[in-house]
């Protein structure tokens, strides 16, 4: 039985945890932390030195993935994997992802304080890239770690113009060495993550913590649209090809789209004209689209027809348009075993049970290619995320706390055919 006085300096530390990570920053106004970054070298010894002070035998690999180790005494057993990712959106909010790394140490130190001994191999994961924000590629990290990185992806560019095989490079490390690296994840293991919920789900019942049942799919999906660039003040208008008037009239199809099907979420989140001068016709207008649905199919089907609307807007405006399928993640089912076992602790802990759907993408919906997942919620606040304002009470991440240490006893306990 553990001391309350334990639990409250592991639960004041994690806090404390949210705060300092919230920190590191490439800019000085809001938080920013983006793959292969220096920031993400910060961020990731902190991770590292916090891992060791819970007595995990850590290592950082070369995608900046934090891993630490629980070693069960059985050699031959299965893991439990624990974690989330610590990178960032652009203007982020401080829990997104760095929530679910502290409280998988966190719920490590709680079960060691204990004196819990794991019948299984337990792992804590800070994955490096779950945003995608520097390659538009999401899940690296967690990919790596499965084994299903996809070398494609090292030729991917940033907003400066390196590829991630140069960023690699540049840190040292050569990309052609990735082959070598031996995933960690997979078969009869099982993985978990916490995450704050990100939506008003929670907060609408009541409950401090909710259990996923699935993850939706989700694709990103680049257009550029080429146009011909002019002067704004001597170019009829009946004479123009205007890329960014094209690309607007697209993005409110893409609204209107996702309004007529409310299982679908839509978005374009990023633009850029050229040649941005006020007195100039825009020549070029690149956007991303964001696009969800609650299974892999659907979002298929959906996004030709999504597709075709873009195409005859460029049609009839004799716009050039590129699309690019950027990304594409199946949507994912929680495992049912593991959700009941986390239902049963949330029950325990919290006396209620909310059960949720995820529109937003997770490491775990990647990881569910290679095992078994369960996923828990906590509640933030007016469901705001990627968001500076995004937060979650410190008493609900106490309920986090306890919940996620009886959630791996459990599993440790019962999710393994052979135990
Ligand atoms: C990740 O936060 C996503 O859902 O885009
Ligand atoms: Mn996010
Ligand atoms: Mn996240």
């Amino acid at each position: 039985m553990i001391r309350e006085s334990h639990i409250e300096n592991i639960h004041r530390r994690l806090i404390e945890r949210i705060e300092i990570l919230g920190a590191i920053s490439s800019s000085a106004e809001s938080l920013t932390r983006v793959f292969l970054s220096k920031e993400m070298d910060i961020a990731s010894r902190l991770i590292q030195s916090w891992m060791n002070t819970a007595g995990l035998v850590s290592n950082i690999d070369p995608f900046q993935n934090v891993i630490g180790s629980w070693p069960s005494n059985t050699a031959k057993a299965p893991s439990i994997h624990i974690g989330s990712h610590y990178d960032t959106v652009v203007e982020a909010g401080k829990y997104d992802g760095v929530l679910g790394v502290l409280l998988s140490i966190g719920a490590i130190e709680l079960l060691q304080a204990e004196g819990y001994a794991p019948k299984h191999h337990i792992n804590a994961l800070a994955f490096c890239d779950e945003e995608g924000v520097r390659f538009q590629t999401t899940f690296l990290g967690s990919s790596l770690l499965c084994g299903a990185f996809d070398d494609s992806a090292l030729d991917k560019v940033d907003s400066e113009g390196m590829s991630m095989r140069e960023a690699f490079l540049a840190r040292g490390f050569n990309p052609d060495n990735i082959a070598h690296i031996a995933p960690i994840i997979g078969g009869d293991d099982v993985f978990l993550e916490a995450h704050i919920e990100q939506g008003p789900v929670l907060e609408a019942s009541g409950h401090p913590l909710g259990v996923v049942t699935a993850v939706a799919a989700q694709t990103r999906i680049g257009v550029a649209a080429t146009g011909k660039a002019g002067h704004a003040g001597t170019t009829p208008h009946d004479l123009r090809t205007d890329a960014l008037a094209c690309a607007a009239e697209m993005i409110l199809a893409v609204e209107h789209f996702a309004l007529a099907r409310p299982e679908v979420k839509a978005t374009v989140g990023k633009l850029e004209i050229s040649p941005n001068a006020s007195n100039a016709i825009p020549g070029r207008a690149d956007f991303s689209i964001d696009f969800r649905a609650p299974d892999l199919g659907r979002l298929r089907e959906l996004k030709i027809d999504l597709l075709r609307e873009i195409e005859s807007i460029a049609e009839r405006r004799s716009i050039k348009i590129d699309i690019q399928n950027i990304q594409e993640t199946s949507h994912a089912n929680c495992d049912p075993v593991v959700t009941k076992l986390i239902s049963g602790a949330v029950a325990a802990n919290t006396g209620q049970v909310t059960e949720l759907f995820s529109g937003a993408g997770h490491d775990a919906m990647k990881i569910a290619e290679t095992c078994r997942i369960g996923m828990l919620f906590v509640r933030c606040q007016d469901g705001l995320s990627h968001h500076p304002d995004e937060f979650a009470e410190s008493s609900d991440i106490l309920e986090a706390l306890r919940s996620m240490a009886d959630i791996i006893k459990r599993v440790d306990q019962n999710a393994f055919a052979h135990m």
